[in-house]
């Protein structure tokens, strides 16, 4: 059998800002940075600025992400966490 994967808009995942919100537990810990939706539950304990990420959990931490002044990398290393894009209202 032959398996063709499409890399297509259609593998993308969209979620919307209530379900986003559900995630906000240390088990169980999603967040938005800069309009991308990343899952931080296997990260967050290896954060070198401590349990203070949790702060993000369920919600937009990319105002606290600043504010603090992370390097380049920290978001560079975000990359591997995501896992889709907030859900625009339909117009
Ligand atoms: C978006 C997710 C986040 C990632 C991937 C991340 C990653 C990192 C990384 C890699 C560092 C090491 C220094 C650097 O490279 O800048 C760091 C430091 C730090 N982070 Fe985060 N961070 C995140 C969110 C946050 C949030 C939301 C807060 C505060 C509410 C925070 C507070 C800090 C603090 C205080 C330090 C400094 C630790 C020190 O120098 O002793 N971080 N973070």
């Amino acid at each position: 059998m032959i398996s063709i994967t499409l890399k297509s808009d259609d593998s993308v995942k969209y979620f919307t800002i209530e379900q986003i919100k559900k995630h906000n537990k240390k088990e169980d810990f999603w967040t938005i940075f800069r309009d991308k939706v990343y899952d931080l539950t296997d990260f967050w304990k290896t954060h070198p600025g401590g349990d203070i990420i949790l702060e993000g959990a369920g919600k937009d931490m990319t105002f606290l992400f600043d504010d603090i002044g992370h390097s380049h990398d920290a978001e560079i290393l975000l990359k591997q966490y995501y896992i889709g894009e907030i859900e625009k209202p339909r117009k």
